[in-house]
């Protein structure tokens, strides 16, 4: 059975874009596959975060994750932290990680724009995530179109370091829905601008929106000139976006959309928009609300805690012994 390894990292509330161009299909994955996903508590801290924020994001998202369908009888579910592989692997895949590779990183140079302290974390930031995913052997990394050029770094680390000590590590392959199908889902108040859990509120419908809020977002939401609803990522991106949006949430296809609000005006489409992401998101927020007994998604955590590092906790050892480290006996 192939492997997949996925993780989210809790820095703001999870959005649409998360749903639909990850856990989307960490939830169909979880089927076919071993699956494995986190809550990479590590990787936030890279920028600012308020201890307590931290903390109740940390476990919403493993909240959100079984409330969007993932079930832990099936996957894995675990916070990035409590397996300490992470980061002890992060710090020797980091010795075989060039600077020149990781200042090329566009995430880091977005997020590091106009700041005066910038982090040393954030610029390792692609190496605790290579860790990450190499730690399991997955084979296949489920992610929105932004981690791309970091799945890269992860392929291209793993095979330098096979080169050099023979076949330890996996090289995983990204599975990456292309942006009609939710690899790149844009911002409602700026479609040229992914929509990303630090923007404006207003750009972005996070999963737990009541559907007032929902319906408020989508109906301020920027639109293209002209009045045709049809699927133009170039001409019509505004548009285009919430086109995609709607066929997700739906199930609907995008020429089908186009068929029958062609010519109704965006205003009769946005509006039907708005009580298709309502119903999409209902669920979720139900069984999310069901989530929130105390113990219970902590003895989720605890379960995932105890698969995760036995496997992570051997292909930490086995690296080690191939450096020549003196691994003590268990
Ligand atoms: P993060 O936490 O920013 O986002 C979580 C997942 O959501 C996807 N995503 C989007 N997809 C479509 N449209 C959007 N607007 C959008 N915004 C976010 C992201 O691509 C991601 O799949 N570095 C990762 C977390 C990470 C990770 C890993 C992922 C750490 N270690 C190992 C995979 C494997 C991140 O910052 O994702």
């Amino acid at each position: 059975m192939e492997r997949v390894f996925s993780g989210i990292k809790p820095s703001g509330e999870l959005h649409l874009g998360n749903y639909l161009g990850a856990i989307r299909n960490f939830v169909d994955l979880q089927n076919t596959a071993e699956c494995i996903f986190s809550v990479v508590d590590l990787h936030a801290l890279t920028v600012p975060q308020e201890p307590d924020d931290l903390h109740r994001r940390t476990l919403d998202i493993a909240r959100l994750y079984v409330a969007c369908g993932i079930d832990p009888a099936k996957a894995t579910i675990f916070v990035q932290s409590h397996v300490s592989a992470h980061a002890e692997l992060g710090w020797l895949l980091g010795c075989f990680t060039y600077f020149g590779e990781l200042r090329r990183m566009t995430q880091f140079k977005e997020k590091s724009e106009g700041q005066v302290n910038v982090s040393s974390g954030l610029f390792t930031y692609p190496v605790l995530m290579a860790a990450d995913i190499l730690l399991y052997n997955a084979d296949k990394v489920p992610v929105g179109e932004d981690q791309k050029q970091h799945l890269e770094l992860t392929r291209d680390i793993a095979q330098r370091i096979n080169n050099r000590f023979g076949e330890i590590f996996k090289v995983p392959e990204p599975y990456i829905p292309p942006k009609s199908a939710g690899g790149r889902i844009m911002s409602l108040d700026d479609p040229l601008r992914k929509m990303g859990k630090s923007e404006d509120p207003k750009g972005t419908i996070a999963l737990l929106d009541p559907p007032d809020v929902i319906a408020k977002k989508i109906r301020s939401a920027v639109t293209d000139s002209g009045r045709e609803v049809y699927y133009d990522e170039e001409n019509k991106p505004a548009i285009s976006n919430l086109m995609v949006i709607y066929s997700l949430c739906s199930g609907e296809s995008l020429e089908s959309i186009a068929d029958r609000y062609g010519s109704t005006g965006y205003g009769v489409f946005k509006k039907d928009l708005a009580d298709v992401v309502i119903s999409a998101l209902e669920p979720i927020q139900k069984r999310y609300q069901e989530l929130t007994e105390p113990g219970r998604i902590e003895a989720v955590l605890e379960e995932g805690r105890r698969k995760a590092a036995a496997i992570a906790d051997e292909t930490l050892r086995t690296f080690q012994e191939k450096l020549g480290i003196v691994v003590p006996k268990a």
